[in-house]
């Protein structure tokens, strides 16, 4: 006898492990989607300016928290973003006042509002050796920026030339590899012992570098990391899927207007926070694991990051064709959404 195809599947309420809410109103526009499906989020700070101090990310959090819909109980998780002159003692009271979860590592220049970032990581030694003894982790954007890196080369490079450095001078640290884009960091992560795991993004999952350049130039599909080649893809997918605990959730959605976008020099950031669910749902059915996406959007990360899991369920089902809207209007202009490039069967129930 064949098993009955699923068809309807309630798991834990997801979280979301690595988000960008932006301020004003585009935070007022994109809060109420990742509200609507995740209990929590890691909240990026990579504002201008940027949240580096603990003060500044309790302001953040409340603005936050203002711009929430009524009755949604989704708790923003705020990090610090890491410059080299973080105080490692401010730092560690956010962390003890739970106003801080993380702290953010940017390589200088590396990505959208990275300019205050690490040059010179033996600067924030001090911090990451308080944070190691605190429990707090680092979450690290992992690529290099040097010109001569090649952009698609710059995640690999990165996990030789900064975090095995890293890694090896403060073991203790606990490590997030950040939207990982490639198999280096997949086999990378998978060769750790402890201290390590790695989100993985809704869009990595679906698009490879021929979705952003073969057939005309497609500003939407361009994100940082840049999408890699098919074979890297299909790594993500296979780590994402296994079920192995060190693998999760980080949407990296990060809102841009189309203005902002579309444009010489256009901005790096996909939205995906109001249809990820649907999105993912498929990749994991396409893949036969429908079975793992719980643990992958709700058990790994609260697993690896020390927390509770969610309390709560939400069910998905399978049926027509979800149609989300291709464009959402903010105050400051039209928001364009991810198109995964084939039909969403599966939604949210209400
Ligand atoms: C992010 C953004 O726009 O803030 N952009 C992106 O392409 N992911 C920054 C980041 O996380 O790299
Ligand atoms: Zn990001």
């Amino acid at each position: 006898m064949t098993a009955q195809p699923i068809t309807r599947l309630t798991i834990r309420r997801p979280d979301d492990w690595h988000l960008h809410l932006r301020d004003g109103a585009m935070l007022e526009a994109v809060l109420p989607h990742s509200a609507e499906h995740f209990g929590r989020a890691i909240i990026m700070p990579n504002l201008v300016p940027p949240v580096v101090t603990a003060e500044q990310a309790a302001a953040y959090r409340d603005r936050i928290l203002k711009a929430l819909p009524e009755g949604k109980s989704f708790k923003p998780l705020m990090t610090l973003y890491l410059t080299e002159n973080t105080d490692p003692a401010d730092v560690a009271r956010a962390h003890a006042d739970g106003i801080a979860t993380a702290v953010k590592l940017y390589p200088a220049g590396a990505t959208t509002n990275s300019a205050s970032g690490v040059r010179d990581f033996d600067k924030v030694r001090p911090v990451l050796e308080k944070m190691a003894e605190i429990g707090m982790p680092l979450c690290v954007h992992g690529e290099v920026t040097d010109s001569d890196i090649d952009i698609f080369d710059r995640e690999a490079v990165f996990i030789d030339r900064v975090l095995r450095p890293i890694r090896k001078k403060v073991p203790e640290l606990k490590v997030v590899m950040e939207h990982v884009t490639t198999a280096d960091a997949v086999d990378y992560v998978r060769d750790s012992s402890k201290n390590l795991a790695a989100t993985i993004t809704t869009h990595h999952l679906i698009i490879n570098r021929n979705h952003i350049l073969a057939g005309g130039i497609k500003p939407h599909f361009y994100c940082l990391p840049v999408a890699k080649r098919e074979k890297h893809r299909i790594a993500l997918v296979q780590a994402a899927v296994s079920g192995d605990k060190r693998f999760f959730l980080g949407t990296d959605s990060a809102p841009h207007t189309d203005p902002a976008k579309l444009q010489p020099c256009g901005c790096a950031g996909i939205y995906t926070s109001i249809n990820t669910m649907s999105c993912l749902a498929e990749v994991f059915e396409a893949a036969g694991a429908l079975k793992e996406l719980e643990a992958f959007t709700s058990l790994n990360g609260p697993r690896y990051y020390g927390l509770p899991v969610n309390e709560e369920t939400i069910t998905l089902v399978k049926g027509d064709p979800v149609a989300y809207p291709t464009t959402i209007e903010t105050g400051v202009g039209p928001l364009t959404v991810f198109d995964p490039g084939f039909p969403l069967h599966w939604r949210v129930e209400a």
